[in-house]
């Protein structure tokens, strides 16, 4: 049974050399890219999250053979197309999953019943469905374009799109409808966001044409050309890497070292703002593995300061934002984090939920419509609280996270969601020495 709360204790220091899981992006691409391609992909570290499993059981639903071979090696083979389930796809509690899967489904002429758990169906699925929608895809039963919904695809057109949103998600949920329609798609995103879906797509055969535009791209894919089986080694995970990097920054005598961490520049910003807040971050042994740029984190606890993020950087770091507020109550002075409304339509109402969490563990924090500014006077925040979570697995590690280097312990509900990205979380800190308890 999943504990029904977890505490960490003031710990450290902490110390040890880990590996980040899998990239959830990358992980979630790998099987469905591989479903949709004829013949073999070769997986070797698949995150074994709940968010990617959903997505394993919905290609094989979709008419993939997908194996696990143990120890995030997997084998996907494809048909070349989707097939109609006989299920409703039931992506839990992810947004990648299940946007991605709509897009990729659309391109057929299948009809596919999507669902997810409570929060996935109170997120705007319209940001994909309106434009599958001109493409000639239909959705039905989405209410105000929400899940629970049945969307009949195949026989679609060409569109040229900008995203109203800098999302990687609708970008990715777009570029894979292309690939099944007739004269492809143009997609034009106003920043830049991670670009796994295109560096993924190229190695199974699509071809695209990139272009820089302003802060963003146009990217130009041709339809009709199906997708060959290809071999992915999926990278370690920034986004999880970011809180035993964190832990370390902000507890006193710690040295901790993640390996294999992807450092795609659509991925790193958290890591150029701890950098610009003084901290003692290095990166070791950059590389390229599977296309991606890739590289080996030393964090050492030491003093930062507070500052202002460029709104501009939020794409890199969207889902880092939680974990960057915890450091900021560690530092000394004002750190502004803007233009990150997105926030507000992930998991969780992130923006609320951080600034409930960190003025309950009496760190001084200021809500914004799409902002929030964290001030930390270089000193442990006092913590000692108890933490709702909403089921939001980065607010609950992110708190976590403040428990380890604050005075009094944190306490945090609905750990089990831990386990939607990270589900080696506790046995990772763990390792590192961090003091984190079942009631
Ligand atoms: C993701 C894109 C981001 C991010 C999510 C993963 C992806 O969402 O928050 O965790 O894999 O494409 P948006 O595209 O909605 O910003």
């Amino acid at each position: 049974m999943t504990a029904v709360t977890l505490t960490a204790h003031p710990s450290g220091p902490l110390n040890g050399r880990v590996r980040a899981p899998g990239d959830k992006s990358i992980s979630h691409r790998a099987l469905i890219l591989g479903a949709m391609a004829q013949g073999k992909t070769e997986i070797e570290g698949l995150l074994e999250g709940d968010d990617v499993l959903r997505t394993a059981d919905a290609c094989a639903d979709l008419g993939a053979h997908v194996t696990r071979h143990g120890g995030g090696r997997w084998t996907v083979e494809g048909k070349g197309r989707f097939t109609e389930p006989m299920e409703i796809v039931d992506c839990g509690n992810s947004g990648t999953g299940v946007r991605l899967l709509m897009g990729a489904a659309a391109g057929y002429p299948i009809t596919v019943e999507f669902t997810g758990d409570s929060s996935l169906q109170k997120r705007p699925m319209g940001r994909v469905l309106d434009p599958l929608g001109m493409m000639g895809a239909r959705a039905e039963g989405a209410t105000a374009g929400k899940l629970p919904l049945k969307l009949h695809g195949g026989n679609l057109k060409h569109i040229a799109y900008r995203l109203p949103v800098a999302s990687a998600q609708v970008k990715s949920a777009l570029l894979l409808a292309g690939l099944n329609a007739e004269g492809g798609v143009e997609v034009i995103e106003p920043e830049a966001t991670r670009d796994h879906t295109e560096r993924m797509l190229k190695a199974f055969g699509a071809t695209l044409e990139i272009t820089a535009e302003g802060h963003g791209r146009r990217i130009r894919l041709a339809g009709g050309a199906t997708l060959q089986g290809s071999t992915v080694i999926v990278p370690g995970d920034p986004s999880s890497a970011a809180f035993p990097i964190v832990a370390g920054l902000i507890t006193p005598g710690s040295e901790v070292r993640v390996d294999g961490v992807l450092l795609n520049p659509g991925r790193a910003g958290l890591y150029d703002t701890l950098i610009e807040m003084g901290a003692d971050l290095q990166v070791l042994n950059r590389r390229e593995e599977s296309g991606e740029p890739v590289g080996d984190l030393v964090a050492r606890y030491g003093p930062m300061k507070g500052v202002d993020v460029p709104p501009e950087r939020a794409p890199s770091m969207i889902d880092e934002y939680p974990i960057l507020a915890v450091a900021a109550a560690f530092a000394e002075g004002r750190t502004v984090m803007r233009g990150i409304g997105e926030m507000r339509v992930k998991e969780s109402d992130r923006i609320a939920l951080m600034a409930a969490g960190l003025e309950a563990c009496g760190v001084d924090v200021a809500e914004e419509p799409e902002g929030m500014i964290v001030t930390g006077y270089g000193r442990p925040p006092r913590g000692g609280a108890l933490v709702e979570t909403h089921g939001d697995h980065r607010i609950a590690m992110a708190h976590l996270v403040l428990g380890l280097g604050a005075e009094f312990p944190v306490k945090v509900d609905e750990p089990g969601m831990i386990a939607t990205s990270f589900p080696t979380f506790r046995a990772l800190m763990a390792e590192l020495g961090a003091g984190i308890t079942e009631p």
